[in-house]
């Protein structure tokens, strides 16, 4: 792959990546357009990455369904699919890989739930824009805090690929497109529409000042629909940081984890721009 990249490379294409776990669903496809009409080569990798999983048994369970996927892939007519193994990515194993500083960023939400769990993302991440070395990179906002992340990682890195954040897609009634709500059962797929209705309501009855009584309610409404919730959080759209108190003029975003019995949704939805 590489070889061939380098010489499409030497020929001046420009190379874009869309990096996933496989499972793939128009969410993936969405950046894939994006990196195709941004791109003379577009590149997918599928790696369900261990060291990202927090949870052993959310790794056991992870969809793998990788015969769909290139089905999926031809049709979209990407043109390269990297499917390394778990030796290629990690040589020398997974026991003794690089620490990442990441900062505050690694304390709070995700970071703070799903311990280690950026750190994994880095990993894997450095190892395969290394290989890849794209032009550009596209990722999802759907993953709004991994977005973050990947950014600093590429100042880390010192790299020069441009990094684009591509909007996130939903199902027809809102429910943010994952590869674990294949996992959820028809009672739970329909519960799980409360996250996206949470957000809606947040963006809706957003008021200046005290945040607290709204964070209370969409607590409420996301416990009523079965959800053992991780967190809600209004934050700075730029730091991520909480707001309690809102000045009428901060970007917000608010963010969501979830748990509908064992499988864990998030999402999020810019309040303020
Ligand atoms: P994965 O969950 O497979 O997601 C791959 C990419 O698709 C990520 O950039 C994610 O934000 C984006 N994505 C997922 N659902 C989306 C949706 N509904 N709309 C738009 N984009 C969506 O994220 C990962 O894999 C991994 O952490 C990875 C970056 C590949 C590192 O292992």
């Amino acid at each position: 792959m590489q070889e061939h990249l380098n010489r499409a490379r030497l020929s001046g294409k420009k190379i874009g990546f869309v990096p996933t776990m496989g499972a793939l669903h128009e969410g993936h496809l969405a950046l894939l357009d994006v990196c195709k009409s941004n791109s003379d080569l577009s590149v997918c990798s599928i790696f369900v990455n261990p060291t990202q999983f927090n949870d052993p048994k959310d790794f056991q369970k992870y969809p793998v369904t990788l015969e769909k996927d290139i089905y999926l892939l031809e049709k979209r007519k990407t043109d390269i699919l990297f499917l390394p193994s778990k030796d290629e990515i990690y040589p020398n194993g997974t026991a003794s890989l690089r620490h990442y500083d990441l900062g505050y960023l690694e304390t709070l939400l995700e970071g703070k739930y799903r311990p280690g769990h950026f750190q994994g993302v880095c990993q894997v991440m450095e190892r395969l824009l290394m290989t890849v070395a794209p032009d550009d990179l596209f990722m999802g906002q759907k993953d709004y805090q991994q977005c973050m992340v990947v950014k600093r990682l590429l100042k880390i890195m010192q790299s020069s690929i441009t990094f684009h954040a591509c909007d996130t897609v939903r199902e027809p009634d809102g429910l943010a497109m994952s590869s674990r709500n294949t996992r959820l059962n028809e009672l739970d797929r329909k519960k799980a529409l409360a996250i996206y209705q949470t957000l809606l309501y947040l963006k809706q009855n957003l008021k200046p000042g005290d945040l607290f009584p709204l964070m209370m309610n969409a607590n409420s409404m996301l416990a009523a629909n079965g959800f053992k919730v991780d967190y809600v959080e209004i934050a700075d759209a730029e730091s991520l940081e909480p707001v309690a108190n809102w000045n009428g003029s901060q970007p917000l975003i608010a963010l969501i984890a979830a748990f509908i019995h064992e499988v864990r949704l998030i999402d999020n939805m810019l309040l303020v721009e």
